[in-house]
């Protein structure tokens, strides 16, 4: 097994860019298919407050971490803070196509308010296992570019800038969870993150599916097609979830860190991938 830590000489570089901004996007920007652009735009929809969740999760114990942690905590919040803006344009987009987002908003509400009342700890347990998602995800995206064939070039050029620095943060969450557990013993450690995973990943999964039917049922897409589409999509073809289950499961090994798969030759690759789309910063608004 490879090293069970960050590498020394990863570097957390936020990229302040912007997307998509001044245009009017297709209502299924995603290779005009209504079911895969009803993936990504649920998906979508949950980061800005998500990442709002995570930053709050993970700042409440920067306090105390060494220099070095804390320095990665801060540039870890700088980028989340980039991607909720870059998310809120997007939505944008979303709901300029007449698209009713509410229903998905009260999912990732309903969510989020389960750690209402308990300890800062679960809520940091709880980020460490959607960066898990957001990590893997951002992996499977990024390694098979098929993901986002036919995409919009901003939308496509959007998510690999997200999904590049969703890799380069991913042990953070993790690395903030080993310090404030330190006093912690192992089988205490393993018990509790993983509850808290399977309680996420069970809401994650049915919220972000929930919120794909919806989105298709506004587009007049229902019943088996809906479902079959969607579960075809996801599992299938391309697969994503399907791609991302191994990955997803490694979570509960003993000795698991996000690091133990060192992908950043996939940050390198969708730089240059996205370098092209990227709006000079004069030439928008925020
Ligand atoms: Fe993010
Ligand atoms: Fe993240």
């Amino acid at each position: 097994m490879a090293k069970a830590t960050t590498p020394a000489d990863l570097t957390i570089t936020p990229r302040d860019l912007r997307f998509g901004r001044g245009m009017r996007r297709t209502r299924w920007w995603m290779n005009d298919d209504p079911v895969a652009t009803a993936f990504y735009n649920a998906l979508s929809i949950t980061f800005p407050k998500g990442e709002g969740f995570f930053v709050d999760s993970v700042r409440a114990f920067r306090d105390g971490t060494p220099p070095l942690l804390a320095a990665e905590i801060n540039a870890f919040i700088k980028q989340e803070v980039m991607h909720t803006r870059e998310h809120v344009a997007f939505n944008r987009h979303v709901t300029d196509q007449g698209y009713d987002v509410s229903l998905l908003d009260i999912h990732v509400d309903e969510a989020l308010a389960l750690t209402d009342g308990k300890p800062a700890i679960a809520r940091l347990a709880a980020t460490m296992a959607l960066e898990h998602f957001t990590a893997i995800l951002a992996h499977a995206l990024l390694a098979d570019p098929r993901h986002l064939d036919g995409a919009e070039p901003q939308a496509a050029a959007m998510w690999r800038w997200h999904a590049a620095e969703e890799i380069e943060h991913k042990g953070v969450a993790y690395d903030t969870w080993l310090h404030a557990t330190r006093d912690w013993s192992r089988t205490r450690r393993w018990l509790f993150k993983s509850m808290v995973m399977l309680t996420t990943a069970r809401k994650f999964f049915v919220g972000r599916y929930l919120g794909t039917i919806e989105l298709l049922r506004q587009d007049g897409i229902t019943g088996p097609r809906a479902h079959l589409g969607t579960l075809g999509y996801a599992l299938v073809r391309p697969g994503m979830v399907r791609k991302i289950f191994g990955a997803w499961a490694s979570y509960f090994l003993p000795g698991f860190h996000p690091w133990n798969s060192d992908d950043r030759a996939l940050i390198a690759r969708a730089e240059s991938d996205y370098a092209a789309a990227v709006l000079p910063r004069a030439a928008v608004a925020a």
